[in-house]
Order: structure tokens, then sequence, then C-alpha cells
């Protein structure tokens, strides 16, 4: 069978080329977007994804601002920040990295951040206006994957649509975006009694399971378009995803790659979400 391969990269190309161009229009009407992006220690996979993401800002014509804080930061010095940042009327968007150090209660930063201003959609507000089908900020890399179907014309409605992975920041908000597109949803996981029997039944298979390679021909139906959420180096340090494309690429008839495919979803989906905040 021949397979479309759905290309994150050109589709969100064409999304930060829109965001410009809203930017731009809000600009001509002397709104200028700003997004706070801030980073606690020098994890240095959180330094690769905050300078992309300020690079974005810079392509699209939005401000950025950039907050780089010791390791050692305590979480009152970082909630304190927070609270300057939701007062400040000339930001948007406030972006506090993740994983935050030990000392530091993550989910109480989260549910610090002002949920006008939380273009990450982790705050449970915006997760509460996911569930309810109110509107709200959704969380960036379930946002890129209705894109990706959207734009490579994968229809959604009616299809058996089913996701590996139960995290807040994909696998639940993605189940609830395909549900909103009246795809038939199943969430599957690491405890599911038979996952290539269930795997097997997706239309649509998203992957977010953190673990590489590790869907192979035989968890996937004959035709199905393959969604893979996960990011690995192997060990010759090439990138490979939660499923291994060269076996299962043959059987489906769309597949995203890695790199390439959800990846660089996320990054133009965020900047979605800042030209958003202007009138949520
Ligand atoms: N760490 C890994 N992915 C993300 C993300 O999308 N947002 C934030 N804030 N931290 C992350």
């Amino acid at each position: 069978m021949s397979y479309q391969i759905i290309d994150g990269k050109t589709i969100s190309k064409e999304i930060k080329e829109e965001c410009r161009m809203k930017a731009e229009a809000y600009k001509e009407k002397g709104i200028e977007i700003t997004l706070a992006v801030v980073q606690v220690g020098s994890d240095p996979a959180s330094g690769v994804y905050v300078r992309n993401k300020k690079r974005a800002c810079e392509e699209c014509g939005i401000r950025s601002l950039s907050y780089e804080l010791p390791e050692e930061t305590s979480e009152e010095d970082l909630l304190a920040l927070v609270e300057k940042l939701n007062a400040d009327d000339t930001v948007n968007g406030i972006l506090v990295q993740l994983p935050l150090p030990e000392q530091i209660n993550e989910n109480k930063v989260i549910q610090a951040i002002e949920a006008k201003k939380d273009v990450d959609g982790f705050h449970p507000m915006s997760a509460g206006a996911l569930f309810t089908g109110q509107k709200g900020f959704v969380s960036c890399t379930p946002a890129g994957i209705i894109q990706l179907l959207k734009r490579s014309g994968i229809e959604i409605a009616g299809k058996e649509c089913v996701v590996v992975g139960r995290s807040n920041i994909v696998g639940k908000p993605v189940a609830l975006l395909l549900l909103a597109e009246n795809g038939t949803v199943t969430v599957c996981h690491s405890k599911t009694a038979d996952l290539r029997e269930v795997t097997k039944r997706a239309d649509i298979l998203v992957v977010a399971i953190g673990k590489p390679k590790f869907i192979t021909a035989d968890y996937v139906k004959e035709g199905a378009v393959i969604i893979d959420v996960g990011i690995h180096r192997n060990e010759n340090g090439k990138l490979c995803g939660d499923v291994d494309f060269d076996s299962v690429a043959p059987k489906c008839s769309a597949i995203t790659p890695v790199p390439g495919g959800v990846g660089p979803m996320t990054i133009a989906m965020l900047m979605s979400n800042c030209i958003a905040s202007v009138d949520l």
C-alpha cells in the first residue's frame, strides 16, 4: 500500500505564516502581542525548546520576554514572578517551561498562571473548558495533532480513534478533541489487557506512550492513519518515535515521520494560542 507522509514541517510553517499575518494585522490596530517565557535551571532539552519558542515568536512578529532563573530558585520566588506577569497588562501569554526543579510544585505554578494567559493550556480552567466544550486554551501538542489531520484532508467524524497514552498534556486532551470532532474514541495505556487487539481497531491511531519503536506492524490495521507523538534518540544518536516507522508505514494510509511530524506543530500551536490570547 502506498502511504502519505503527514508533513508537520510544512503544515507548521503554514500555521506560523497565518499567525504572522494576524499579528501584523493586530499591530496595525496598535495591539502588540507579548509572550513571557520562564525557564528555571539549565536543563539542556528545556534550553533547546525555549530557544525554539523564542525564535518562533520572532518569525511571527510576537514579542517575547525571557526570564532565566537559577536552578535553586524557590517556589515562592517563581510564584512572585508569575504574579507580576499576571498583573502586567502588556503580557498576553505566560509560559513556564517544564519540568521544574524538585523544590517547586509544578501544579501550584500552573494554577498560579491566570487562565486567560495560559497559552500552554495546562491550567485546570483550560482543561475544564476543553472537557465541557467551552472557549479556552487547548494544549499545543493535541491541538497540533488535530491540525495535522484536518490539513492533510483526513476525516475524523465517525472514525475509530485509538489513543495510546493518558497524560494530561497529550493523551487525555487529544482524546477529548477527537471526540469533539465526532470520532469514536478509545483511550488505552500501559495497563490495557490486550493493547494490540485495541490498536488494531483504529482508523486513526495516536501514539504517546514514550517507548521507542513500541508500535510495530502487528499493532496496526491495514490502511490506518498513524500519529506518532514520541521522540527518542537511539543508540546511534538518530531520532525515532514511539512507532517503528519502517515496519508500520507500508501498512498504513498516512503516517507522521519523526522528526518532522508532530514535533514542529507544538510550537506552531503555541504561536496560534498567543494570537488567540488577544480576544479570549
Ligand atoms: N516541557 C515539555 N513540553 C512542554 C510544553 O509544551 N510546555 C511547557 N511549558 N513545558 C514543556
